[in-house]
């Protein structure tokens, strides 16, 4: 066995308790079934239609029973493959999905370098793995092997600034503790960590404390992994290229503009005019607090439409209330967003309101500018202050997913 298999063996990630699934539904991003319409499908995707998945190292589960409990919650006929090496994690997942009845999975243990033995797939979701194979590139280049015809992945993959203090952390166990078992492992790391010198690196960075208050699994994952290559986004893109994928298409634009975090007049000028890459390199650079990458990708030549507003689109709020959205308008005249300490405030007027109420995931713009009864300028320009932001942080996508058909 080698000694990633013996980590998710000894450690599946993330710790998670089949009963829990009774009381809550971990959503994540990416892989959210109205994100990926919103992202690879036009945010117009028959959902009539069968949907064909892979969720390559599925892990204990989180992707996986999120996708596959939304399409079951709206009919779609699906068939998702969970594919991993490790068996541990795959009993956990199972028994999350006996715990809610789901029957569209099938879970098979195995490399996802064999990805296209299984395919073809329609949507293929790869979080936190691409990183940890000895060669991420064959990896890339077997998802995109295994996609169908005008399909897409959502990945996410570690990057280097959000995770300072990580890797030197992970250098010094390796000196200290390169041989012992995973287990005396974690109870070594977990004593460096709780003797650490307020200068060192780790205990400056304040937004790693999901996985270092994580358990035993968390600790391990961040620390203890025999392989870990983060991306800047330049990598990424190179990756990307190598394995002749396109990119479509971070899960949050918003982070990655910088001019976000510019406030000179001609910097700001200079950082728009640069081409998308560049920016999004430099907005990484900048702000500092990526952890991670999560975007979306087609086979090169593919021609992924992501949304746009438009009078058919059916916007759908994500992990947040359109009654909560309208009410920090009523009061504050703002919306607000944050993730890992930056985030946005968008002053807007109070009629904002009324649109974010009629918002339920089913109505189209046209609908809901009937209902609240404004003439299309007047909705449309104020819509497209609402939705930038919104879209940009991930509260807000298109997707037709709870109405079914794409023309219903
Ligand atoms: C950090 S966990 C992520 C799990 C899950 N995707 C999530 O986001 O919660 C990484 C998973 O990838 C699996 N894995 C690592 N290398 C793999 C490979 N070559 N093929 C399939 N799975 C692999 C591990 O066993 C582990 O379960």
């Amino acid at each position: 066995m080698d000694s990633v298999s013996r980590h998710y063996e000894a450690y599946p990630y993330p710790a998670r308790d089949p009963a829990d699934e009774a009381t809550r539904l971990i959503t994540v991003s990416p892989g959210h079934p109205v994100e990926i319409d919103h992202f690879l499908f036009g945010g117009q995707r028959d959902w009539l239609r069968p949907f064909r998945v892979l969720v390559a190292g599925g892990g204990t589960g989180d992707g996986l029973i999120m996708i596959a409990q939304m399409l079951a919650d709206h009919g779609v006929e699906a068939d998702i493959l969970y594919l991993d090496i490790s068996v541990a994690s795959r009993r956990i997942a199972e028994d999350r999905a006996r715990a809610r009845g789901l029957t569209s999975i099938r879970f098979e243990t195995g490399d996802l370098l064999n990805a296209a033995d299984y395919g073809p797939f329609d949507y293929i979701d790869c979080c936190g793995v691409l990183h940890h194979l000895p060669e991420p590139d064959a990896g890339f280049a077997a998802l995109r092997g295994a996609l169908a015809e005008g399909g897409g992945i959502g990945a996410m993959v570690n990057a280097p600034y959000g995770r300072a203090g990580v890797y030197e952390m992970q250098d010094a166990l390796r000196a200290l503790a390169a041989d012992d078992e995973p287990e005396q492992q974690v109870t070594y790391a977990r004593a460096l960590i709780e003797a650490l010198v307020p200068t060192n690196g780790l205990t400056r960075n304040p937004f790693l404390s999901d996985h270092a208050n994580g358990g035993d699994a968390g600790l391990h994952d961040l620390l203890l992994h025999s392989h870990d290559r983060p991306y800047d986004v330049d990598a990424l893109f190179g990756a990307l290229e190598r394995a002749d994928l396109a990119f479509v298409s971070f899960a949050t634009p918003g982070r990655y503009d910088p001019r976000m975090m510019l406030a000179d007049p001609v910097l700001r000028e200079r950082a728009g005019a640069l081409p998308y890459q560049q920016r999004a390199a430099l907005a990484e650079r900048l702000v500092g607090n990526i952890k991670g990458h999560s975007f979306y990708a087609t086979a090169k030549g593919t021609t992924a439409e992501i949304a746009q507003p438009s009078a058919d689109a059916v916007p759908v709020l994500i992990d947040v209330s359109g009654a909560a959205l309208a009410e920090s308008i009523y009061k504050h005249g703002v919306i607000r967003g944050e993730i890992d300490g930056s985030g946005f405030q968008r002053r807007l007027p109070k009629d904002a309101a009324g649109i974010l109420m009629a918002v339920d995931g089913r109505r189209s713009l046209d609908d809901i500018r009937r209902v609240i009864g404004w003439e299309p300028k007047r909705f449309n320009d104020l819509f497209a202050i609402l939705y930038q932001p919104l879209n940009n942080f991930g509260l807000m996508r298109f997707s037709r997913l709870k109405r079914g058909s794409s023309r219903s």
